[in-house]
This record gives structure tokens, sequence and C-alpha cells, in this order.
């Protein structure tokens, strides 16, 4: 790859305001789950942690706005499939986890049905076997599998951390390698901490990847994400380019401002 030329190849859209952006995430997820649910009777979904999605699941909920409103009434939430694209390994009611800022958010207030949720592991001694049983865990209940038996995830939800983070794929640790597994333990040292993370094959094999990206804190590392030059190890947010997906980088007006 020409690393000086770089330019990444997802779509920007920015939005005016806090309500255009929260609109848009709502119509993105209601127009990727009825395009599945039409096409092959169920959407499987990844979340993002961190905070920026938390007001948006509020939208998607109708907690915070009229499901009619949004169009998120159109979701048929009987349909959907919730995974998690990665997670702190913490226990499922910690503070820090984010199943439960879904759960609280999201999953508690609309009818994705219990057997359809599938929380990350985080109570194995040893987070690399958290890691496979999750993979199982998506081989098993997750979408099907097609180009090279890896499956595909109808939406994949991201966000991006200020250090160019995404998922658990921090900067210069293991998991950014990692090509057999789908999801990887992986342990960040700047945390001090392991995570569990979907690896880039995972990453990149989705129909679609929507990055959530709020606030003046990312511009600087948008800028370097979308404009380059390639240094994944620095950005690692850049080895997420879905090989037969779109990749949308949804953000508001702070986030670009050095774009
Ligand atoms: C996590 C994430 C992580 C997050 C970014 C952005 O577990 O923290 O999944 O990748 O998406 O760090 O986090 P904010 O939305 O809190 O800025």
């Amino acid at each position: 790859m020409d690393e000086s030329n770089y330019h990444s190849p997802g779509q920007i859209k920015t939005c005016a305001d806090a309500d255009a952006w929260l609109r848009t995430g709502v119509k993105l997820f209601a127009e990727a789950a009825a395009s599945a649910i039409a096409a092959r009777g169920a959407f499987y979904v990844a979340l993002s942690g961190g905070s920026t999605p938390r007001e948006l699941h509020t939208w998607l909920s109708g907690e915070a706005t009229p499901a009619a409103e949004t169009g998120a009434d159109q979701i048929d939430w009987s349909r959907v499939h919730v995974f998690f694209g990665d997670e702190r390994y913490v226990p499922h009611d910690h503070p820090d986890s984010n199943y439960r800022m879904a759960r609280e958010s999201l999953l508690e207030h609309v009818s994705v049905p219990a057997d359809q949720i599938f929380p990350m592991p985080t109570s194995e001694s040893d987070p690399a076997q958290a890691a496979a049983l999750y993979e199982t865990q998506i081989r098993k209940h997750g979408p099907a599998a097609e180009e090279g038996g890896i499956p595909r995830f109808d939406l994949i939800l991201l966000g991006l951390g200020p250090d160019g983070h995404t998922a658990s794929l921090f900067p210069h640790t293991a998991a950014l390698s990692e090509r057999e597994k789908l999801v990887a333990a992986n342990f960040v040292e700047k945390l001090d901490t392991h995570r569990l993370t979907f690896t880039v094959p995972l990453l990149c094999a989705a129909r679609s990847v929507v990055f959530l990206i709020r606030g003046q804190e990312k511009a600087e590392k948008l800028k370097r994400l979308v404009e380059g030059p390639y240094e994944p190890e620095e950005t690692p947010s850049q080895l997420v380019q879905p090989e037969h997906g779109s990749l949308l980088f949804l953000v508001d007006k702070a986030a670009a401002s050095e774009l």
C-alpha cells in the first residue's frame, strides 16, 4: 500500500448537530435491519462499547424519542441477534462492562429474545479461553460464514478511541496482527488490562461497518484515520476495510473539524 497517499475507502457522513447525528444513526440501523431481515430472515449486529453508543441506544429503544418519530418503530427486534465487538474483561454487572451499558440503554427496552443476545464471556480464568468460547458461539449462533469461512455480520458498529483504537484493537498490541482467530484476548499494557475483541478478519467480513464518532477529542485521529498516512500500528482503525462491504464514518461537526 502507498502509505503516503493513503485515503480511507470509507464514506464520511457529517451531521450538523446531535439530533441529526442520532436520527441518522437510527436510520442506518433500521435500514440495515430491514434489508437483512428481508433477505435472510434475521439481522446480525455487533454493538460497540465505550460511551458514544449509549445515547444512540436510547433513541433506538424509543426511550429518548418516540420510536415512531425516528423510524426505530420499524425495527423487528424479534429478528435481531445481538453480539458485541469487544468487551472489557470484567463481570457483566461491572460499571465498565460494555454489555451492561447496552443492556441498560437498549436491550432492557426492546424485545430481542434473550437467546438472541450474546454477551462476551468474561468469567473464564483465562481470557484466551473466553475468546475461543465466543468465537465458537459466533460460529454456532451467529451469521452464516461466506468467503473464506468467516461469519458475515450484517452490521458492525465501532467507535474510535483518541489513540486511534477501535473495538479493543489498541496501538502496538498483539491482536492487531491476528489473522486466524475471529475473536482474540488482547492485553493492553497502557491500561494494564485484558480485553476481548473481534479481530481484523471478522471485522472486514462485515456487510456494513459504521463508526460512531462524536466530539472534538476525536478530530485529530479521525483526520489520521481517513487521510493517512497508512500506519495501522499507530492507528488500528485503519485496518477496518470491509472486503465486500460498506464502511461509513458517522461523525459530528466537532469530530470532523480537522478534515
Ligand atoms: C471500548 C470500545 C472502544 C470505544 C472507543 C470509543 O470498549 O471502549 O469498544 O473501542 O468504541 O474507545 O469510546 P467512546 O465512545 O467512549 O469515545
